[in-house]
C-alpha cells in the first residue's frame, strides 16, 4: 500500500514538471485574444483585449518560475506575443518575434513555455505580428526575488502598481497599417493613456491607486508607447528610483522621469502628504504639442479632490541626457547579477567586436522606409530561426549584408536602402561594443532580445574611438533598452552568452515595422543542447519548412 501511494506520487510529480525544467513553480496562463470594443481616448474603437481586458493580466513571476501561457488567437489576423527583456535563456524559440516563429493561425492556439530568472525587475509584453500593438493586446511581467534574497529596499513596499503609459491613436491598428503600406507615415498619435485610460484630470475618473497614510508603494512604469518619450510624475510626491529592467540601482530621488520607449523603471512612494487626492501626471515628451493624461492617487483617509494644477515636464533633451547620466547600478544590491559569468567587472573585459548602427530614413520605390546601416529589414514567409535550424537558410536569407561600419550620404544625397532580411552573424560569447548613432532629429529607443546589456555611455555628436575615454566602466546600468538623442550616440555593451536568435528593433512601432530592426544569430557551433534548447515539439510551422522531415535535434 505504502510502495503503491509512493508510485502513484512520483507519477503525479513527473506530469507536472514533464514540460518544465526542474522543479520549479510553474504559472499556468489561459490567454483568449480577441477584438472588443472600448473607448481608452473616449472614441468608441477596436481594441485587442486579453480575457476580455485591456491592458491585458499581469504575469506575476518569482525569480526561476516557469511561466506556461496559453493563447487562443480570436482574431481574425495571424498573431504572436513577445516577452519584452525576458532573457529566455538558450531559448529563442518562445521569443514570439517574425525571425523567430510562424505566428499563430486565426482561431488556433500555442502555448509559450519559458522559465523566468534572475532579472528581478519589471517587463511588458506586447504583440510583434502586423502593428497588432496599435490596438493595444499588451500588459507587464514582474519578477519578484525569492524570499531568501532580499530585495535592497529600505522600506518593503506596502504593495505594488504596475503603470503602462503609452501614446495612442483613435485609428484602428489595420487604417494605420494601410497608411505605412501604402508608403505613408502613421503620424502623430492622438493621445496618451495610463493603464488603458485617458483621464483628463478633471477630477470625474475613478482612482485607479490607493495609498494608506504613511505607508509605501512600488510603482513599475512602463513606456509601451509607438512613438513617444513619455514623462512621469506624481503631485506633491518625489519618487525614489529603485530599479531598470532587472538591475537595481543606485536610489536617487527625482521629482520626474524621462521613460523612453521600450523602457520600465521601479520608483517607491511614501503616502506622506495632506490626506487627500493626488494625481499622477504623464505627458509626451520632444513633441510640438505635448499629450498628457492623468490618473487619480487617493490617500485611504483622504478628503479632497486633487489639486487641478498640474507639475510640470521637463523641457529639450539634455534635461534628460542628464538625467540619464544619474543612473547608476547598485553595486552592493543583493540580488543576483544579469550576467551568470562575471562580467560585472565588464570594464575590464577586452572588446572583440565593435559594431556601429546608424538609423536612417528614406524612401524605397516612393515608399517611406526605415533602415540600420543602409538595410531595411523585411520578414521572410518562413521565420529566420526556422530556416537556420531546418539548415535551409541559403534559400530564404543571406547573412551579413549589413556592414559593422557604415556612414550615410551626407547632405540631400539619396541613401541606397537595400530591403532584404537584415541577420548578423555573431560569435557566440563575444564581449561586443554596440554604438548607435543617431543623425537624425528625433530621440531613439532600441531594444535588444536575449541579452542585457550595459548602458555605458550616451553623448552628442559622432562616434569615435576615443570616446570610450568616457564609458562608465564602472557601474552603468544593466538593462535591454537604450535611448539615443537626435544628433547624437549611445554605446551599450555585453556578452553574447546566449545562443539564439535575437532580435535588435527600434522600439518605434513605424519604424520597426518598416525596417528598422535586424536579427544577430548566435549559434552554438555544435548544436550542443547545453547552450540551446531544441524546437519545442508544439512550435508552429510554416513556409517551406512546413512540410520537411525534423531536422536532427541539438543533443548533449
Ligand atoms: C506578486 O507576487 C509577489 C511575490 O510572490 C506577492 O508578494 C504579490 O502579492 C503578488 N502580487 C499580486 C498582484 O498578485
Ligand atoms: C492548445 O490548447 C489545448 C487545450 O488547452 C492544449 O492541449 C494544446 O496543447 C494547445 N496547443 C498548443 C500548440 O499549444
Ligand atoms: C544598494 O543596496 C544596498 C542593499 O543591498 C543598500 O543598503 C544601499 O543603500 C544601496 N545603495 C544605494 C546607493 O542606493
Ligand atoms: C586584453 O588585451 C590586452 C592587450 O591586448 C592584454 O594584455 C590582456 O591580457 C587582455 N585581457 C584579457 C582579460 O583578456
Amino acid at each position: 500500500m505504502e510502495k503503491l501511494r509512493f508510485g502513484l506520487v512520483l507519477i503525479v510529480l513527473c506530469l507536472s514538471t514533464s514540460l518544465v525544467k526542474g522543479g520549479d513553480p510553474i504559472l499556468t496562463f489561459e490567454w483568449k485574444v480577441t477584438y472588443g470594443t472600448i473607448s481608452p481616448l473616449g472614441v468608441p474603437q477596436q481594441v485587442i483585449l486579453i480575457n476580455d481586458k485591456f491592458p491585458g493580466p499581469i504575469i506575476n513571476g518569482t525569480s526561476n518560475n516557469n511561466i506556461v501561457v496559453n493563447v487562443f488567437n480570436q482574431l481574425d489576423e495571424p498573431f504572436l506575443f513577445t516577452w519584452n527583456g525576458i532573457q529566455q535563456r538558450k531559448n529563442s524559440w518562445q521569443e514570439g518575434t517574425l525571425g523567430t516563429n510562424c505566428p499563430i493561425p486565426p482561431g488556433s492556439n500555442f502555448t509559450y513555455h519559458f522559465q523566468v530568472k534572475d532579472q528581478i525587475g519589471s517587463f511588458f509584453y506586447y504583440p510583434t505580428t502586423a502593428l497588432h500593438r496599435a490596438a493595444g493586446g499588451y500588459g507587464g511581467i514582474s519578477v519578484h526575488s525569492r524570499a531568501l534574497i532580499p530585495i535592497p529596499f529600505d522600506i518593503n513596499p506596502a504593495d505594488e502598481f504596475f503603470v503602462l503609459v503609452s501614446d495612442w491613436y483613435t485609428k484602428s491598428h489595420t487604417q494605420l497599417r494601410k497608411f505605412l503600406d501604402s508608403g505613408r507615415s502613421m503620424g502623430r498619435p492622438d493621445g496618451i493613456i495610463i493603464n488603458g485610460k485617458g483621464g483628463k484630470g478633471d477630477g470625474k475618473d475613478e482612482p485607479m491607486f490607493s495609498m494608506t497614510p504613511g505607508k509605501t508603494y512600488r510603482y513599475r512604469f512602463c513606456n509601451a508607447g509607438m512613438k513617444d518619450s513619455i514623462n512621469v510624475r506624481i503631485q506633491g510626491h518625489t519618487m525614489k528610483l529603485v530599479e531598470m529592467e532587472g538591475s537595481h540601482v543606485v536610489q536617487n530621488m527625482y521629482d520626474s522621469l524621462d521613460i523612453h520607449l521600450g523602457q520600465c523603471v521601479s520608483v517607491l512612494v511614501t503616502a506622506d502628504k495632506d490626506p487627500k487626492d493626488y494625481l499622477l501626471v504623464a505627458s509626451t515628451r520632444f513633441t510640438k504639442e505635448p499629450h498628457t493624461a492623468t490618473s487619480i492617487i487617493r490617500y485611504t483617509n483622504g478628503n479632497g479632490p486633487a489639486s487641478p494644477e498640474l507639475p510640470k515636464a521637463p523641457i529639450g533633451w539634455a534635461w534628460s541626457l542628464n538625467q540619464f547620466r544619474s543612473f547608476r547600478w547598485n553595486l552592493t544590491a543583493s540580488a543576483a547579477r544579469p550576467n551568470p559569468q562575471g562580467s560585472y567587472h565588464y570594464g575590464q573585459i577586452n572588446i572583440t567586436r565593435t559594431i556601429k548602427l546608424v538609423n536612417t530614413a528614406g524612401t524605397v520605390d516612393g515608399k517611406l522606409r526605415y533602415a540600420i546601416n543602409g538595410v531595411s529589414h523585411v520578414n521572410p514567409t518562413t521565420p529566420i530561426k526556422l530556416a537556420e535550424y531546418y539548415g535551409v537558410e541559403d534559400k530564404i536569407f543571406k547573412y551579413d549584408l549589413m556592414k559593422d561600419e557604415y556612414e550615410p550620404p551626407a547632405g540631400k544625397a539619396q541613401e541606397k536602402i537595400t530591403l532584404a532580411p537584415n541577420v548578423v552573424r555573431v560569435t557566440y560569447r563575444n564581449f561586443v561594443e554596440i554604438i548607435f548613432e543617431n543623425h537624425e532629429k528625433s530621440v531613439q529607443s532600441f531594444h535588444l532580445a536575449g541579452y542585457s546589456f550595459f548602458t555605458v555611455a550616451i553623448e552628442p555628436g559622432k562616434w569615435n574611438p576615443e570616446k570610450r575615454k568616457n564609458y562608465n566602466l564602472l557601474d552603468a546600468v544593466s538593462r535591454n533598452t537604450i535611448q539615443v538623442y537626435p544628433n547624437s550616440w549611445a554605446a551599450i555593451m555585453t556578452t553574447l552568452d546566449n545562443a539564439g536568435l535575437w532580435n535588435l528593433r527600434s522600439n518605434s512601432v513605424e519604424r520597426q515595422y518598416l525596417g528598422q530592426q535586424l536579427y544577430f544569430s548566435a549559434l552554438s557551433p555544435k548544436r550542443d543542447l547545453k547552450d540551446e534548447y531544441n524546437m519545442p515539439d508544439n512550435d508552429v510551422l510554416c513556409g517551406i519548412i512546413k512540410d520537411m522531415p525534423l531536422p536532427k535535434p541539438y543533443s548533449v
